[in-house]
């Protein structure tokens, strides 16, 4: 039985497929490679494709037998999104239609999802609990929410047992070094921060100075790549020995300041890195950090990677190895 990993070229799946395979699993990989790479796979059998297309999708599942779906392909810009929040219901919310109608159709019966602490908005409590109210303050997290309920509806109606998982901020790279992050356009932090590390930018531009945080700049958890992709293995494991449907945050439950940020970034790479300060950026809340004591008892899942110097380490380590990312390997 196979594990299907759409959107398993990205940065967040092409980890997930990586821990899957060091698990001894059968993968199936399905990406359109909008955003994904092609060499950030490093196993299993790729379909380039849509999910939107019934037909592509019918010979995927009849080529092969599949067992539960991890699901990651969806656009994620938060900006883009409020420009254009029709490419976000198209691709986000209707690709999940899609894929779900053929899960029902093929008997498929478990879905991991990987959702976002952008469902919550602006937290009414830190650390956020999956208790809390959810109101997305942009229409990213506002598809990935409707997108975990739709997935609750179709375990009503039609069985299908799914683990939702509400990621904090994901950084870092694979161990191996042979995976990392790689967007196009490039729109987050860390990488960003690395990039004037490079050289490839001139400094940094951070964000809003005045927000109500001890230095004034955003808090953010970060987490390591690989511990997301750890959980994602263990919700499969889970809903295979028959657990029930549910939501889970993931996060390491630390908050790091942007300036925080940019300070370990200088230590890790010994470069001055400037910093220019500008405009709050639309739609940042100032502090995001994670409980994710559910996802720690219920799947027994334990970041191993939990300090934000390692973690930017290993970031570091695959951007002064891909320094145009994976444009260097074609
Ligand atoms: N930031 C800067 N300068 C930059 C880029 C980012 O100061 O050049 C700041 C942002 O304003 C924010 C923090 O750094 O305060 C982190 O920003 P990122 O863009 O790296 O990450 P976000 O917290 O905005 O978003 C991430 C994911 C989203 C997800 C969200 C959920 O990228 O997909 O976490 O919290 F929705």
């Amino acid at each position: 039985m196979a594990i299907m990993v759409t959107g398993g070229a990205g940065y967040i799946g092409s980890h997930a497929v990586a821990e899957l395979l060091a698990k001894g699993e059968e993968v199936v990989i399905v990406d359109n490679l909008q955003q994904g790479h092609r060499n950030a796979i490093l196993g299993g059998s790729l379909y380039v494709g849509d999910l939107r297309d019934a037909d592509f999708m019918d010979t995927v599942f009849r080529e092969n037998e599949i067992d539960a779906v991890i699901h990651f392909a969806a656009n994620s810009l938060v900006g883009e999104s409020m420009t254009d929040p029709a490419k976000y219901y198209h691709n986000n919310v209707y690709g999940t239609l899609c894929l779900l109608d053929k899960m029902k159709e093929y008997g498929v019966q478990r879905i991991v999802f990987s959702s976002t602490a952008a469902t919550y908005g602006e937290p009414e409590n830190t650390p956020i609990l999956e208790t809390d109210r959810t109101q997305p303050t942009n229409a990213y997290g506002e598809t990935k929410l409707s997108m975990e309920k739709m997935i609750k509806w179709f375990d009503h109606a039609h069985g299908i047992k799914s683990i939702s998982l509400r990621y904090f901020n994901a950084a870092g790279a694979h161990e191996s070094g042979q995976i990392g992050e790689d967007h196009q356009p490039e729109t987050h932090l860390v990488p960003l921060i690395l990039q004037v590390a490079l050289g490839q930018r001139q400094h940094i531009s951070v964000f809003g100075e005045d927000y109500d945080t001890p230095d004034g700049t955003c808090i953010r958890d970060y987490i390591h790549v690989s511990d997301l992709a750890d959980a994602h293995v263990l919700a499969v494991e889970k809903l295979r020995q028959g657990g029930a449907s549910g939501v889970f945050n993931l996060g390491s439950g630390n908050g790091f300041s942007v300036k925080e940020v940019i300070d370990i970034a200088r230590e890790v790479t010994g470069h001055p890195i400037p910093a220019v300060a500008e405009a709050r950026r639309a739609g940042d809340p100032a502090v995001l950090i994670a409980s994710s004591d559910r996802a720690r008892e219920q799947l027994g899942w334990k970041p191993k990677r939990d300090n934000l110097q390692a973690i930017i380490a290993s970031a570091w380590a695959w951007h002064q190895a891909h320094p145009q990312g994976y444009k260097d390997w074609k």
